[in-house]
Protein backbone atom coordinates (compact mmCIF):
# COMPACT_ATOMS: atom_id res chain seq x y z
CA UNK A 1 0.00 0.00 0.00
CA UNK A 2 1.96 3.07 -1.07
CA UNK A 3 0.86 6.49 0.04
CA UNK A 4 -1.64 8.10 2.18
CA UNK A 5 -4.63 8.65 0.48
CA UNK A 6 -6.50 11.78 -0.43
CA UNK A 7 -6.18 14.15 1.96
CA UNK A 8 -6.70 18.10 3.58
CA UNK A 9 -3.60 19.34 5.00
CA UNK A 10 -3.15 22.22 6.51
CA UNK A 11 0.22 23.49 8.33
CA UNK A 12 -0.06 25.09 11.35
CA UNK A 13 2.98 27.85 12.41
CA UNK A 14 3.31 25.85 15.83
CA UNK A 15 1.88 23.47 18.01
CA UNK A 16 -0.39 26.26 20.08
CA UNK A 17 -2.08 27.39 16.27
CA UNK A 18 -2.73 23.41 15.34
CA UNK A 19 -4.45 23.24 18.86
CA UNK A 20 -6.56 25.59 17.50
CA UNK A 21 -7.27 24.57 14.33
CA UNK A 22 -7.80 20.72 15.76
CA UNK A 23 -10.52 22.48 18.31
CA UNK A 24 -11.98 24.38 15.79
CA UNK A 25 -12.27 21.45 13.54
CA UNK A 26 -13.66 19.35 16.33
CA UNK A 27 -16.35 22.05 17.18
CA UNK A 28 -17.52 22.09 13.42
CA UNK A 29 -18.02 18.70 13.06
CA UNK A 30 -19.56 18.64 16.28
CA UNK A 31 -22.18 21.12 14.97
CA UNK A 32 -22.45 19.14 11.58
CA UNK A 33 -22.87 15.52 12.96
CA UNK A 34 -25.93 16.89 15.53
CA UNK A 35 -27.42 18.88 12.74
CA UNK A 36 -27.30 16.32 10.45
CA UNK A 37 -27.46 12.99 12.89
CA UNK A 38 -28.88 14.52 16.58
CA UNK A 39 -25.50 13.53 18.02
CA UNK A 40 -21.62 13.59 17.66
CA UNK A 41 -19.37 10.59 18.30
CA UNK A 42 -16.01 11.03 18.46
CA UNK A 43 -13.09 9.15 19.41
CA UNK A 44 -9.71 10.79 21.30
CA UNK A 45 -6.27 10.39 20.63
CA UNK A 46 -3.70 9.41 23.23
CA UNK A 47 -0.25 10.97 23.65
CA UNK A 48 0.84 14.09 24.10
CA UNK A 49 0.11 15.96 21.31
CA UNK A 50 -3.70 16.23 21.53
CA UNK A 51 -3.77 17.69 25.39
CA UNK A 52 -3.79 21.10 24.16
CA UNK A 53 -6.47 20.76 21.91
CA UNK A 54 -8.55 18.81 24.83
CA UNK A 55 -7.71 21.67 27.03
CA UNK A 56 -8.98 24.51 24.52
CA UNK A 57 -12.34 22.38 24.20
CA UNK A 58 -12.71 22.61 27.73
CA UNK A 59 -11.99 25.86 28.05
CA UNK A 60 -15.69 27.83 28.61
CA UNK A 61 -13.46 31.17 28.12
CA UNK A 62 -12.37 29.67 24.50
CA UNK A 63 -14.81 30.18 21.36
CA UNK A 64 -14.95 26.36 20.52
CA UNK A 65 -18.78 25.42 21.67
CA UNK A 66 -19.80 22.07 21.52
CA UNK A 67 -22.79 20.46 22.61
CA UNK A 68 -21.90 18.34 24.94
CA UNK A 69 -25.24 16.95 25.56
CA UNK A 70 -25.23 15.53 22.26
CA UNK A 71 -21.66 14.48 22.43
CA UNK A 72 -20.45 10.57 22.89
CA UNK A 73 -16.32 10.08 23.47
CA UNK A 74 -14.58 6.99 22.64
CA UNK A 75 -10.88 6.29 22.48
CA UNK A 76 -8.65 5.07 19.23
CA UNK A 77 -6.40 3.15 21.41
CA UNK A 78 -5.20 2.43 25.14
CA UNK A 79 -2.77 0.91 27.04
CA UNK A 80 -3.67 -1.91 29.41
CA UNK A 81 -3.00 -0.01 32.47
CA UNK A 82 -5.15 0.65 35.21
CA UNK A 83 -7.51 3.95 34.19
CA UNK A 84 -5.25 5.79 36.84
CA UNK A 85 -2.07 5.16 35.82
CA UNK A 86 -0.29 8.05 34.03
CA UNK A 87 0.49 6.04 31.13
CA UNK A 88 -3.73 5.68 30.74
CA UNK A 89 -4.95 7.74 27.71
CA UNK A 90 -8.22 7.99 29.29
CA UNK A 91 -6.47 9.36 32.67
CA UNK A 92 -5.14 12.48 30.35
CA UNK A 93 -8.54 12.63 28.66
CA UNK A 94 -10.00 12.82 31.77
CA UNK A 95 -7.88 15.08 33.57
CA UNK A 96 -8.06 17.50 30.12
CA UNK A 97 -11.39 17.34 29.36
CA UNK A 98 -13.84 14.87 30.66
CA UNK A 99 -13.69 16.30 33.77
CA UNK A 100 -14.23 19.58 32.99
CA UNK A 101 -17.28 19.61 30.53
CA UNK A 102 -20.64 18.35 31.25
CA UNK A 103 -20.57 14.84 30.15
CA UNK A 104 -22.35 12.02 32.13
CA UNK A 105 -20.63 8.78 32.42
CA UNK A 106 -23.07 7.01 30.01
CA UNK A 107 -21.61 9.46 27.24
CA UNK A 108 -18.04 8.41 27.92
CA UNK A 109 -17.08 4.90 26.63
CA UNK A 110 -13.54 4.30 27.70
CA UNK A 111 -11.28 1.00 26.96
CA UNK A 112 -12.21 -0.97 30.26
CA UNK A 113 -8.80 -2.30 30.71
CA UNK A 114 -9.54 -4.33 33.96
CA UNK A 115 -9.05 -7.68 32.13
CA UNK A 116 -5.80 -10.00 32.68
CA UNK A 117 -5.05 -9.49 28.87
CA UNK A 118 -4.97 -6.88 26.11
CA UNK A 119 -6.82 -9.26 24.04
CA UNK A 120 -9.87 -9.25 26.79
CA UNK A 121 -9.96 -5.82 26.99
CA UNK A 122 -9.76 -5.68 23.36
CA UNK A 123 -13.13 -8.45 22.99
CA UNK A 124 -15.00 -5.96 25.49
CA UNK A 125 -14.52 -3.05 23.40
CA UNK A 126 -15.77 -4.33 20.60
CA UNK A 127 -18.88 -5.41 22.04
CA UNK A 128 -19.05 -2.13 23.71
CA UNK A 129 -18.81 -0.70 20.41
CA UNK A 130 -20.93 -3.03 18.80
CA UNK A 131 -23.66 -2.17 21.42
CA UNK A 132 -23.69 1.06 21.04
CA UNK A 133 -23.13 1.53 17.25
CA UNK A 134 -25.81 -1.17 17.14
CA UNK A 135 -23.82 -3.08 13.91
CA UNK A 136 -24.17 -5.96 12.19
CA UNK A 137 -21.60 -8.68 12.77
CA UNK A 138 -18.57 -8.01 10.78
CA UNK A 139 -19.77 -4.29 10.39
CA UNK A 140 -18.11 -1.52 11.33
CA UNK A 141 -19.23 1.56 12.98
CA UNK A 142 -19.00 5.24 11.38
CA UNK A 143 -17.51 7.57 13.70
CA UNK A 144 -18.39 11.30 13.07
CA UNK A 145 -14.68 11.90 13.88
CA UNK A 146 -11.46 9.87 15.14
CA UNK A 147 -8.53 11.96 16.21
CA UNK A 148 -5.07 9.94 15.48
CA UNK A 149 -1.53 11.27 16.51
CA UNK A 150 1.29 10.12 14.42
CA UNK A 151 4.83 8.51 16.26
CA UNK A 152 8.17 9.40 15.21
CA UNK A 153 7.95 5.47 13.63
CA UNK A 154 4.80 5.85 11.26
CA UNK A 155 2.60 4.25 13.94
CA UNK A 156 -0.86 5.71 14.70
CA UNK A 157 -3.44 4.93 17.19
CA UNK A 158 -1.58 1.47 18.64
CA UNK A 159 -1.10 0.13 14.89
CA UNK A 160 2.99 -0.50 15.21
CA UNK A 161 5.11 -1.57 12.04
CA UNK A 162 5.32 -4.92 11.58
CA UNK A 163 2.92 -5.98 14.30
CA UNK A 164 0.00 -8.47 13.68
CA UNK A 165 -2.69 -5.66 14.29
CA UNK A 166 -1.75 -4.38 11.01
CA UNK A 167 -3.67 -7.56 9.00
CA UNK A 168 -6.96 -7.25 11.17
CA UNK A 169 -9.76 -6.71 8.98
CA UNK A 170 -12.20 -8.88 10.47
CA UNK A 171 -12.56 -6.77 14.41
CA UNK A 172 -13.46 -3.32 14.84
CA UNK A 173 -10.97 -3.59 18.01
CA UNK A 174 -7.86 -5.51 18.56
CA UNK A 175 -4.72 -5.50 20.72
CA UNK A 176 -1.14 -5.32 20.35
CA UNK A 177 2.28 -6.11 22.03
CA UNK A 178 4.07 -2.69 22.61
CA UNK A 179 5.84 -0.95 19.53
CA UNK A 180 9.27 0.51 19.85
CA UNK A 181 8.29 3.75 21.46
CA UNK A 182 7.35 3.95 25.21
CA UNK A 183 5.26 2.97 27.32
CA UNK A 184 6.28 -0.86 27.01
CA UNK A 185 2.81 -2.33 27.27
CA UNK A 186 0.49 -4.22 25.59
CA UNK A 187 -2.23 -1.90 23.74
CA UNK A 188 -5.99 -2.06 22.25
CA UNK A 189 -6.29 0.24 19.65
CA UNK A 190 -8.72 0.33 16.86
CA UNK A 191 -8.08 -1.69 13.39
CA UNK A 192 -7.58 0.18 10.36
CA UNK A 193 -10.87 -1.16 9.13
CA UNK A 194 -12.90 0.52 12.02
CA UNK A 195 -10.36 3.64 11.62
CA UNK A 196 -11.43 3.64 7.65
CA UNK A 197 -15.39 3.69 8.44
CA UNK A 198 -15.06 6.86 9.97
CA UNK A 199 -16.88 10.12 8.30
CA UNK A 200 -13.52 11.88 9.15
CA UNK A 201 -10.63 10.98 10.25
CA UNK A 202 -7.93 13.77 11.67
CA UNK A 203 -4.26 13.57 12.52
CA UNK A 204 -2.79 16.12 15.10
CA UNK A 205 0.57 16.07 14.28
CA UNK A 206 3.31 18.09 15.48
CA UNK A 207 7.05 18.83 15.91
CA UNK A 208 10.41 18.03 14.18
CA UNK A 209 10.95 14.45 15.21
CA UNK A 210 7.69 13.60 13.54
CA UNK A 211 8.93 15.01 10.13
CA UNK A 212 10.53 12.22 8.56
CA UNK A 213 7.47 9.72 9.17
CA UNK A 214 5.29 12.44 7.83
CA UNK A 215 7.20 12.68 4.75
CA UNK A 216 7.07 9.20 4.11
CA UNK A 217 3.79 8.58 4.96
CA UNK A 218 2.27 11.93 2.91
CA UNK A 219 5.07 12.36 0.20
CA UNK A 220 6.71 8.94 0.24
CA UNK A 221 6.19 5.31 -1.01
CA UNK A 222 6.38 4.17 2.42
CA UNK A 223 4.24 0.81 2.99
CA UNK A 224 1.89 0.25 5.50
CA UNK A 225 4.38 -2.02 7.69
CA UNK A 226 6.81 0.06 7.68
CA UNK A 227 5.03 3.33 8.54
CA UNK A 228 1.06 2.53 9.50
CA UNK A 229 -0.41 5.60 9.23
CA UNK A 230 0.09 4.70 5.27
CA UNK A 231 -2.73 2.37 6.24
CA UNK A 232 -5.42 4.97 7.00
CA UNK A 233 -7.81 5.20 4.11
CA UNK A 234 -11.30 6.29 5.11
CA UNK A 235 -13.47 3.96 2.43
CA UNK A 236 -15.86 7.17 1.93
CA UNK A 237 -14.61 9.58 4.80
CA UNK A 238 -12.45 12.46 4.59
CA UNK A 239 -9.18 12.78 6.07
CA UNK A 240 -7.36 15.74 7.26
CA UNK A 241 -3.81 16.19 8.58
CA UNK A 242 -3.16 18.71 10.62
CA UNK A 243 0.90 19.43 10.70
CA UNK A 244 2.82 21.96 12.61
CA UNK A 245 6.22 23.49 10.43
CA UNK A 246 8.65 21.93 12.61
CA UNK A 247 6.61 18.31 11.34
CA UNK A 248 6.20 19.31 8.11
CA UNK A 249 9.65 20.49 7.36
CA UNK A 250 10.56 17.84 4.85
CA UNK A 251 7.48 18.05 3.10
CA UNK A 252 8.24 20.16 -0.28
CA UNK A 253 6.62 23.63 -0.44
C1 LIG B 1 -0.71 6.46 22.24
C2 LIG B 1 -1.28 7.08 20.99
C3 LIG B 1 -0.23 7.11 19.94
C4 LIG B 1 0.17 8.56 19.83
C5 LIG B 1 1.42 8.73 19.03
C6 LIG B 1 1.90 10.17 19.10
O1 LIG B 1 -1.40 5.67 22.89
O2 LIG B 1 0.41 6.85 22.57
O3 LIG B 1 -2.41 6.59 20.58
O4 LIG B 1 -0.62 6.63 18.69
O5 LIG B 1 -0.89 9.27 19.20
O6 LIG B 1 2.42 7.88 19.59
O7 LIG B 1 2.13 10.47 20.46
P1 LIG B 1 2.55 11.96 20.93
O8 LIG B 1 1.38 12.82 20.63
O9 LIG B 1 2.81 11.81 22.39
O10 LIG B 1 3.78 12.33 20.12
Amino acid sequence: MSAAAPYDLTICRDSDELAHKAAALIAQVASESIRRRGRFTLALAGGSTPKATYALLADPSKQFVIDWSRTFLFFGDERHVPADDERSNFRMARETLVAKVPLSTEQVFPVDTRFDTAAECAAEYGQTLAAFFATRPHAFPALDLILLGLGDDGHTASLFPGAAALSEVDKVVTWSPPGVLPPPVDRVTLTFPALNAAEQVAFLVAGAGKAPAVRDVLVGDANVHDRPAVGVRPKSGRLTWLVDAAAASLLER
